[in-house]
This record gives structure tokens, C-alpha cells and sequence, in this order.
């Protein structure tokens, strides 16, 4: 072989191990790896595959390779390809031959599943806490504003008047959707596939109840076939993660829109914006643009590792490889976003007049006057809906808006109404159009309180 084909050869295998490799962002499992191989080990020992002995030396070495890995002085090698090889690289130098024990009855591909397993486990529990950190965050500002009129928009258009609490608490709704959902997913995946060994199982005369006993499932996973290459949890992470991402990004929508002049219903706080490079007056919301623009990223990597798995044949294949860089960056990104936004909310400032002054546009009680004509004057709703839009029609022509017009005024507006009584201002009035809503789900402020009251007894339940 020539020089230069030498060159070339050395270049290629460099390419093919960084390629063929997940070391690089794998290692984020090491801590997961190791206590899989401890369990094992002990389950080996226990069923009298190992010596007590032999099972003593890997723990040890398994501790000591941990206590590297955290204080940095592990020496990690590319070549080694992946956690589990680099792992049990080290421990056959710490402890020699013994070392090679360890990988009785298992295989890598189980050895992944089950690391993969214990972090998701772990992070379904650690997401579900910051949604319920959230919920407590928008329950606590909802009490403070449950008499703060707001228009409430169908369409963007101002549709009828609620309150801001009573915003808040759709999203809370949504939270708690998501953290049901997470819950839902880790009481489901609660199953160890370690034992599954390779794809059909294993010949030695292992325990599996054991080893998910020790790592803390509630039972092994029931085919080896399927354990080997599923990877469903790891979508159904990325789903959650997505269905929770896109209820943030609507949120930061209305914070963006709500903190424009047009609005000017909340004023974020200067941490969570920056100024224009250029602009010196501006004061960009740039905290929740990026919550929205992740959501984005989060959508993709679910995507991505939906495509990677729609083809793959049973059981394991390379291919599932690729799965960890999308949950590692979807875990991470929605973890940072929820501690961003739930100090952003903290720290956020309510215009309540803005908001109420709002409510004076649209003509929002209109609604409440064909309810009241088909209450008091027993007519049916599309005869009031057509007087409505007549008084609407007047009030606009005098420059007024519906809720602010005199009786004099609404008897002029339509002939359908030149009797009607003064008790009608009262339906008209924003606030008791908003407290008339009191069916259960409503915006009234006893529906409100009736929502937080449920909602805080849920957070003291879920404890
Ligand atoms: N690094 C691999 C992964 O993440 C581990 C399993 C490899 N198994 C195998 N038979 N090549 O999927």
C-alpha cells in the first residue's frame, strides 16, 4: 500500500468510528448504565452465575468508574464507541478478566433500552414536577385577579367580557393535561428490559422480576423481541414534549401580542426583554419569541425519530442510534422552558385598566341584551339577535359603545325596544355581563373561584 493510500485508509476508519459512534452524547447515561450493571450483577450473583466475590469486584469497579466520570477524571475515548463499551473498557483494566462476566446474559441492546428506560422514568417525574410548579405559579396570580375584566376573543375579534384570571386557568387546564400525560407515560413504561438480551432472550437461568426489582420497575418487559428495539417511550416523550411546548408557544403568543402598544395588557419584565441594536426605544419580547420559535425544534426532533423508526424491521437495528440527540435536546429545551417561564409569569406585570379599557370596544355585551330580550320578553334568540344587531348598528353610528349607552338611547335604537326598562342597563354593565356567566365552566367570578378551589385541591392531592 502506498503512502497516500495509507493516509486515506487511517482518514477513512477516523470517519467511520466518529461516525459509528454515540460516545459523544451517550455519556449523558453513564450514571443509568452503571446502576443497570450493578443490578445485574447482583441479580447474576443471586442466581449463582457469578461468585459473591466476582460480583463484589465489578460493583467496586462500577463505583470507582462513577466517581471518575463525576469528578473528571475519566478518560473517554471515541473508539470505544459507546457508554456501555467505554464503561466496561475501564472496568476490565480496573479488575481484568472478571470484568468480562458482566455481560452474561444481556446484550447492549437491552443494556440501552434499560438505560433509556431510567431516564426517561426519571425525567417524566422531573417535567411533571415543573408543570405542577407552573400550575402553582398561575393559580397564585389567577387569585389576584379575578375581577380583572379582560375582552375575550374568539377570532381575534373581542367576543365577550371574562376575566384575567379565568385566562389564566384555561392554560392551567392545559398544564394539567400535560402532566397527566407525562404521568400516564411513566406508569405505563414502568417496565425493565434488562434480561432481554440480544432479542429472543437468553439460555442461562437469569431472573428478570429480580433485576426490576432492584432497578426499581414495577415488572421486566414481556417480549425480548419487541423490548430490543422498542422505542416508543422515547416518542411518547417527544410527543409530550411537543403537546406541552405548544401550549407554552400559545401563551407566549398572547404575551407577545399583550405586551405590543396595540394591547399594552401586561408589561414583561426588562430581564425577559432586550432593546433593538438600533431602535434605542424598543423593547423586544424576546423570552417568549424563543419559548415560541423552540417549539419549532421540539416538533422536529419528534418528527425525525417517528421517520427513523417507521421501517425498521424486528428487532434491533442501528437506526434506534439515533433516537438520543432529539430526547436529549427536547428534555433539555422544555426543561429550561418551563423554569423561564414560570419565572417570567413571576415577574410579569398586569395593566388591569388596559385590560378593562379594552373591554369598552366591541360592543362585548351585546350578547347579554338578546339574552336578556329572550329572558324577559320571551322572544326567540334570532328575533333578539336581529334587535341586537340594531342597537349595535345605532350605537356604533353615535360613536358609543353598547355597554355605555342611557336607556333614552337604546329605546331610540330599535323600534323593538321602546318600552323596555332601565333594569336593562344592569345586562348591559361588562361586570355583570361577565358574572352572568355562571354556568359550570363559565367566566363568572364564582365559576372562577370554583375553578382555582378545584385546581388547588388537585395540587394538594398530587403531592
Ligand atoms: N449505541 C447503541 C445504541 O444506542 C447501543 C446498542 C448497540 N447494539 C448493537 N448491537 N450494535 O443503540
Amino acid at each position: 500500500m502506498s503512502k497516500d493510500d495509507q493516509i486515506l485508509k487511517n482518514t477513512n476508519a477516523k470517519l467511520l468510528n466518529q461516525f459509528n459512534a454515540s460516545l459523544m452524547f451517550d455519556k449523558k447515561l453513564y450514571s443509568q448504565d452503571i446502576q443497570g450493571s450493578i443490578a445485574h450483577a447482583k441479580m447474576l450473583c443471586m442466581q449463582n452465575i457469578i461468585t459473591n466475590d466476582e460480583q463484589q469486584k465489578i460493583e467496586n469497579g462500577l463505583l470507582q468508574i462513577k466517581d471518575e466520570i463525576q469528578t473528571d477524571k475519566f478518560k473517554w475515548n471515541i473508539q470505544d464507541e459507546d457508554i456501555h463499551m467505554a464503561i466496561e473498557a475501564r472496568l476490565t483494566k480496573l479488575i481484568g478478566d472478571t470484568a468480562g462476566k458482566l455481560h452474561t446474559a444481556r446484550s447492549r441492546n437491552d443494556q440501552v433500552a434499560t438505560d433509556m428506560a431510567m431516564y426517561l422514568q426519571d425525567k417524566n417525574n422531573s417535567i411533571s414536577n415543573k408543570l405542577k410548579d407552573i400550575i402553582t405559579t398561575f393559580v397564585k396570580l389567577a387569585d389576584k385577579h379575578i375581577d380583572t375584566l379582560m375582552p375575550g376573543l374568539t377570532h381575534l375579534q373581542h367576543a365577550q367580557p371574562i376575566n384575567f384570571a379565568y385566562h389564566l386557568l384555561a392554560y392551567v387546564q392545559m398544564f394539567k393535561r400535560d402532566y397527566d400525560r407525562f404521568q400516564s407515560s411513566k406508569n405505563r413504561n414502568n417496565l425493565c428490559p434488562l434480561g432481554s438480551c440480544a432479542l429472543a432472550g437468553t439460555s442461562h437461568n437469569i431472573d428478570r422480576d429480580k433485576t426490576a426489582q432492584l432497578l426499581g420497575f414495577n415488572a421486566p418487559t414481556s417480549s425480548a423481541l419487541d423490548t430490543s428495539s422498542n422505542r416508543d417511550m422515547a416518542l411518547e416523550m417527544l410527543f409530550n414534549i411537543s403537546m406541552t411546548s405548544m401550549h407554552i408557544s400559545r401563551l407566549s403568543e398572547e404575551l407577545i401580542m399583550w405586551s405590543s402598544s396595540e394591547f399594552g395588557f401586561v408589561t414583561i419584565s426588562d430581564e425577559y426583554a432586550t432593546t433593538s441594536s438600533i431602535m434605542p426605544q424598543k423593547k423586544n419580547p424576546d423570552v417568549p419569541e424563543l419559548l415560541r420559535g423552540k417549539t419549532g425544534r421540539v416538533y422536529g426532533n419528534l418528527i425525525s425519530l417517528l421517520v427513523v423508526m417507521k421501517s425498521l424491521p424486528l428487532a434491533y437495528n442501528k437506526d434506534t442510534q439515533e433516537d438520543k440527540e432529539g430526547v436529549f435536546d427536547s428534555i433539555d429545551t422544555i426543561e429550561m422552558s418551563l423554569d423561564i417561564l414560570n419565572d417570567m409569569i413571576k415577574n410579569i406585570t398586569i395593566n388591569n385598566n388596559n385590560m378593562q379599557n379594552a373591554c369598552k370596544v366591541g360592543h362585548i355585551s351585546a350578547t347579554d341584551l338578546a339574552d336578556y330580550l329572550v329572558k324577559k320578553h320571551n322572544i326567540p334568540f334570532r328575533i333578539a339577535y336581529h334587535t341586537t344587531k340594531e342597537v349595535v348598528k345605532y350605537a356604533k353610528k353615535i360613536n358609543k359603545d353598547i355597554s355605555a349607552l342611557t336607556i333614552d338611547e337604546l329605546k331610540a335604537s330599535s323600534s323593538q325596544l321602546k318600552d323596555i326598562n332601565d333594569e336593562v342597563l344592569e345586562c348591559l354593565d361588562l361586570k355583570n355581563s361577565m358574572n352572568s356567566r355562571d354556568s359550570y365552566g363559565g367566566t363568572s367570578e364564582n365559576q372562577t373561584k370554583n375553578q382555582i378551589n378545584e385546581i388547588k385541591k388537585w395540587l394538594t392531592e398530587t403531592k
